[in-house]
């Protein structure tokens, strides 16, 4: 069993394979953290101290008894506010009367095979049959309030998954103000954060930083996950490097506004709360009725960042995304997104579809712009139906001769949101989010469907069936390019308003629930102005996400890193573009762009129609190259090889399949220096008793002045790994390398 309970101590342990985590019924019932690190047996409640340390008000009934137990400064499992505990909260319920806050004792818990699961939302499931739930219920007995704080263990992946169902057992309605996820105390150590955040087009930056005394919060009020912060960090060590030391992971799974508040206290303990965003957010409960909070995934390790992102990516592949693509070989397509932006026809799509085909591609996608009188991104968002100017004969004659060149198809939709200028609105003015009285603001012209309305998330859900049923489509790509302002339904009560930008993402899910089940041999690709929704709830759903919509190769080396640290390479949709680059104008080598975009989900974004014949070839040998990669660069473990903060001239990174047996590094010099010094690596996740040999070798765009690099037939793995390699100097404009090692018995 990975959970136990130990009746004399009242502790209740975790155990994974690496980690555990503890906690401990207090005296009155207060549900106590008391560890979470790595692998040990015992009771941790010794470890804190019953200190007074002034001014932290203690329950009445130990008044008297001691000065030194207090909420406000023992680790607790859940956080209530208005509760003598003036740290972050995460559960706060008001009762009709204006009681605010939440006490919460232990009532009863409950430990069974299995993995809960939650209702309207993506959540881990249990494909290996080896997860265990532990329910403990706490109540608030004089607000009415019930929390069954919920916990999914997979030992072997050495993740805990947490989620809270919060149910109203009062006569009376109650309010929700704030629902987080899970709360984590961590009374000891030095903690560096490092989270991701950024813009549009520069999705994903990775920032480590010291925790400082008082709260930061890393947070979205967009109504999506955002291009700004991202629902994932990781608090580590401040000695922790790539490859050793403690490292936290905390995701959510959730794509709407969202917080990951952390608040270092006056005795340096660290908390954090993770959890819907609750400025804004208000839920009512009827008495009887419950609230599921979205799951957040937790993974302690204390092998450094490398084994901690590798811990995520296996489970997200293998426990969280349902897709059957998710573990399964992608097609390489071509978008005709950058080819043509919206100035296309049927003929120039057919003239790229034979180029694709030509190419050696499997997927073409047609991109923004087939529908409604879309010509330019200011009308037809909502009119789904083909834009019979542009694409003569429809869809069903275009894709048929696609088809016949033996090619698969893809559709972009954007079916959230609705333009002024369309059909849709026109009939439904009220299905769009505004407030009464006043002007909704736009954004790429737009406005956002009231998708917490049940007749739009059906209108929703049927138009995309119909489209799925109608035409053979092999492939969607979900765009999002805005985010949510003037919260406002016209079809809830005033009382529910703040409940709007929740249920506005129940009905988003819903909707991708429904259509994968409905039609799970097509594959979905997440898109929200490029990576503007980047998390777990989207991949619960769909296996790939575009990563951003900056395709430019130096910039994708730190918007991928950024991404990777939490999401496995196959989620992330990576494209080779045109040179120079439509974003930054910058010129850079067609094979680095491939070997940048073979880091994730690989395709084109350009017209090969205005490449050369010795151009086309290298394309051809890149995609050939892609397919005999994919499944290492899919299934394998990732290792960053430089550190965030190095100061270098490169980056590289290696993949290493789970057997050892193979290993790709990949290079890129983002920096070429006159007298450059040696570049050295040393090599990662290698099996030292084995031999390597390189069973490829390629030098992309580089000129080497000092001619032949010289390397020995094969090399033991621990030379690989303790000694390393030198490569050769490169000289010239964004230059890469790529050694395919493979094991050997000579
Ligand atoms: C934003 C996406 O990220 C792009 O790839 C493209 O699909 C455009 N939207 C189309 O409007």
């Amino acid at each position: 069993m990975s959970i136990v309970y130990d009746a004399a101590a009242r502790t209740l342990t975790l155990h994974t394979r690496e980690s555990s985590y503890q906690m401990q019924i207090g005296p009155l019932g207060h549900l106590l953290h008391t560890y979470y690190g790595r692998r040990a047996e015992g009771n941790f409640r010794s470890l804190h101290l019953l200190k007074d340390v002034g001014f932290s008000p203690v329950p009445h009934e130990l008044d008297g008894e001691t000065r030194g137990w207090s909420l406000d400064t023992l680790p607790q499992e859940l956080s209530g506010a208005n509760s003598g505990d003036f740290r972050l909260a995460s559960l706060c319920a008001v009762t009709a009367d204006g009681r605010r806050g939440a006490e919460l004792r232990y009532v009863r818990h409950e430990i069974r095979r299995g993995k809960y699961a939650l209702r309207g939302l993506p959540a881990a499931f249990d494909p290996d049959g080896e997860a265990e739930t532990l329910s403990v219920i706490l109540a608030d007995e004089a607000l009415g309030l019930e929390a069954e704080l919920l916990y999914g263990v997979y030992e072997s992946r050495d993740l805990i998954t947490r989620a809270v169902r919060v149910t109203n057992r009062g006569s009376a309605p109650l309010r929700l103000e704030k629902a987080a996820s899970c709360c984590l105390d961590l009374p000891f150590g030095d903690w560096d954060v490092l989270h991701f955040h950024g813009r549009h087009a520069m999705e994903r930056q990775p920032e480590r930083l010291p925790l400082p005394h008082g709260e930061l919060r890393i947070a979205s009020r967009r109504g999506e996950s955002s291009h700004q912060h991202n629902p994932f960090l990781i608090l580590c060590d401040r000695h922790t490097t790539e490859d050793a030391g403690d490292a936290l992971g905390v995701m959510l799974v959730y794509s709407g506004s969202f917080e990951l508040a952390l608040e270092k206290d006056q005795m340096d303990a660290v908390r954090l709360t993770a959890g819907i965003q609750p400025e804004g957010f208000c839920w009512q409960l009827r008495p009887g009725e419950s609230f599921d909070t979205p799951e957040a995934l937790l993974c302690f390790g204390h092998e450094g960042l490398n084994a901690l992102s590798q811990r995520f990516h296996r489970f997200l592949r293998q426990d969280l995304c349902r897709s059957r693509f998710s573990r399964a070989p992608r097609p390489v397509l071509l978008n005709n997104w950058e080819a043509t932006y919206f100035d296309f026809d049927r003929e120039k799509i057919l003239a790229l579809a034979r180029e694709v085909k030509d190419l050696g591609a499997d997927l073409l996608v047609l991109d923004d712009g087939w529908f409604g009188r879309r010509n330019d991104d200011r009308s037809s968002l909502g009119d789904w139906f083909v834009n019979e100017e542009k694409l003569r004969g429809g869809l069903a004659p275009l894709i048929r001769d696609v088809k016949a060149m033996g090619l698969q198809f893809g559709l972009w939709v954007e079916p959230e949101m609705v333009s002024e200028d369309s059909q849709l609105f026109r009939a439904h003015p009220d299905w769009a989010l505004r407030l009464p009285g006043r002007q909704p603001m736009l954004s790429r012209s737009q406005l956002v469907l009231d998708l917490s309305r049940p007749d739009v998330y059906d209108w929703m859900f049927e138009t995309l069936k119909g489209l799925l049923e109608r035409y053979d489509i092999d492939y969607i790509k979900w765009d999002c390019n805005r985010s949510l302002t003037d919260l406002y339904s016209a079809a809830l009560p005033a009382g529910r308003q703040g409940e709007l930008a929740h249920r506005w993402v129940l009905g988003l899910y819903r909707v991708m629930e429904r259509l994968t089940k409905a039609f799970p041999q097509v594959l979905f690709e997440g898109c929200a102005g490029g990576g503007g929704r980047f998390d777990a709830g989207i991949l619960a759903y769909f296996p790939q996400i575009w990563c951003s919509d900056d395709t430019d190769p130096i910039e994708r080396l730190t918007i991928q890193r950024g991404s990777c640290y939490g999401y496995p390479l196959s989620t992330v949709g990576a494209h080779v573009s045109a040179s120079p680059n439509h974003q930054t104008g910058r010129h850079t080598p067609l094979d680095t762009r491939a070997l940048v975009a073979m880091a994730g989900g690989f395709g084109y974004e350009l017209d090969p129609g205005k490449l050369s014949e010795p151009e086309k070839q290298r394309i051809r040998r890149q995609i050939a190259r892609f397919r005999e990669l994919s499944e290492l660069v899919r299934e394998g473990d990732l290792f960053r090889l430089t550190e965030l903060d190095d100061e270098k001239d490169y980056e590289a990174w290696q993949i290493v399949s789970p057997e050892r047996d193979e290993s790709l590094l990949s290079l890129v010099v983002t920096r070429p220096r006159a007298n450059a010094k040696p570049l050295h690596l040393r090599l990662k996740g290698l099996d030292p008793a084995a031999r390597y040999r390189i069973a490829e070798r390629e030098i992309f765009d580089a000129f080497l002045p000092e001619g032949e690099w010289e390397l020995p037939e094969s090399w033991s793995g621990a030379a690989l790994l303790y000694a390393g390699l030198t490569l050769p100097r490169m000289m010239g404009d964004y230059p890469s390398l790529r050694l395919h090692l493979k094991k050997t018995e000579e």
